[in-house]
């Protein structure tokens, strides 16, 4: 049922605050008698002493649901102090790389049935990894939000970090209403994609907690508007993505305030030199500071806690693509050559 929506895909898109609100329910807890912020996540209450005292947490899975566990690991790494490593299932699985008793797998996935991710969940258990499941509702933001959950379990109650983790907590009751803010940046996507209609190519910049939203909004582009799109880390674009900058690619640069902020605005500044085509998203109040140098189009967002900012980035990304999409006259509830889920190797 599309209610008042036309798609599906912008239904989705739209009832984000309210997926959000729902996957925290009951595990977010902030307040009572004593005041405390904790979190619940009952499936995981036996193991949290043995993934404490792994060697490296494995997050393993593909796609969307790769690209969600990607956006959490540095609040993973920054509460736990495990080291946390990426795995795409298949590569996994090609490679047959090495996983040990001490590790701890995190299998991402949405629907559960992704064979690539299966065979990986059976491979880590062969190989004595203890592994648990995220088993996410449908959106790619309430599978960060799921994640930035297990971040908070599993780094537990050191006093050190403390402060950091009741402002996780306090960043992320904040997020539907943040997401519905963001939303509201609907009519902004629909001009900017009428622009982008013809294009061949888009490429999206991101580093640090919003590289996972470049993979993402790159494979939302792919997936749905069928346009080649491509997520790049910006810390590597003068090692080879450089050389393709010119005035006609239009290349998306997301620059929101945290500890990479001055390193995205020098990347700016070098996509200026070239007259890139730059848009550039930036938090509220802050177009001045990111297009210094160069004229660019300017998509201001609000601002949430560093390491949850992921959630809010990626929603003018899915709009883009959203509108993109109906505009090239394509069908957004039924991609080309995609099935549901990827039941097959
Ligand atoms: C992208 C998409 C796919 C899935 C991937 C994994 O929009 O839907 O990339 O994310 O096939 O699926 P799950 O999460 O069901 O294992």
């Amino acid at each position: 049922n599309k209610g008042k929506y036309e798609h599906y895909m912008q239904k989705e898109i739209h009832e984000q605050p309210e997926s959000l609100t729902t996957t925290m329910r009951g595990r977010l807890i902030r307040g009572g008698s004593c005041k405390a912020k904790t979190v619940l996540l009952g499936g995981l209450k036996d193991h949290l002493k043995t993934i404490r005292r792994s060697r490296r947490i494995v997050f393993i899975g593909c796609g969307t649901s790769y690209n969600a566990a990607l956006a959490a690991r540095p609040i993973l790494e920054e509460l736990s102090g495990i080291p946390v490593t990426m795995e795409i299932a298949s590569d996994l699985l090609d490679r047959q790389g090495p996983i040990y008793r001490e590790d701890t797998a995190v299998l991402v996935s949405q629907s559960g049935e992704t064979a690539d991710t299966l065979n990986a969940l059976e491979y880590a258990l062969e190989n004595g990894a203890l592994c648990v499941g995220v088993a996410s509702t449908k959106a790619y933001t309430s599978q960060i939000v799921v994640m930035a959950m297990l971040a908070l379990a599993i780094g537990g109650d050191l006093i050190s970090s403390q402060e950091r983790r009741e402002a996780v907590i306090d960043g992320l009751f904040d997020l539907p209403s943040k997401l519905k803010e963001v939303l509201k940046l609907d009519q902004e996507m629909k001009d900017l994609a009428k622009l982008l209609i013809a294009e061949q190519s888009l490429l999206v910049f991101g580093r640090g907690y919003n590289y996972a939203t470049a993979l993402e909004g790159a494979l939302k582009v792919k997936e749905v508007a069928l346009m080649h799109s491509e997520g790049i880390l910006a810390g590597e674009m003068k090692h080879g993505p450089l050389a393709l900058v010119d005035e006609t690619l239009p290349i998306f640069v997301i620059a929101t305030r945290d500890a990479c902020f001055s390193k995205q605005q020098s990347v700016i500044q070098q996509l200026h030199a070239r007259k890139g085509r730059l848009i550039v998203m930036c938090t509220k109040g802050d177009a001045a500071s990111v297009c210094v140098g160069g004229s660019c189009r300017v998509i201001e967002v609000p601002q949430a806690e560093d390491c949850l900012q992921p959630v809010i980035n990626i929603v003018p990304l899915q709009l883009l693509a959203y509108h993109l999409t109906v505009l090239r006259g394509h069908n957004v509830d039924q991609p080309r050559n995609l099935a549901k889920s990827v039941t097959t190797q």
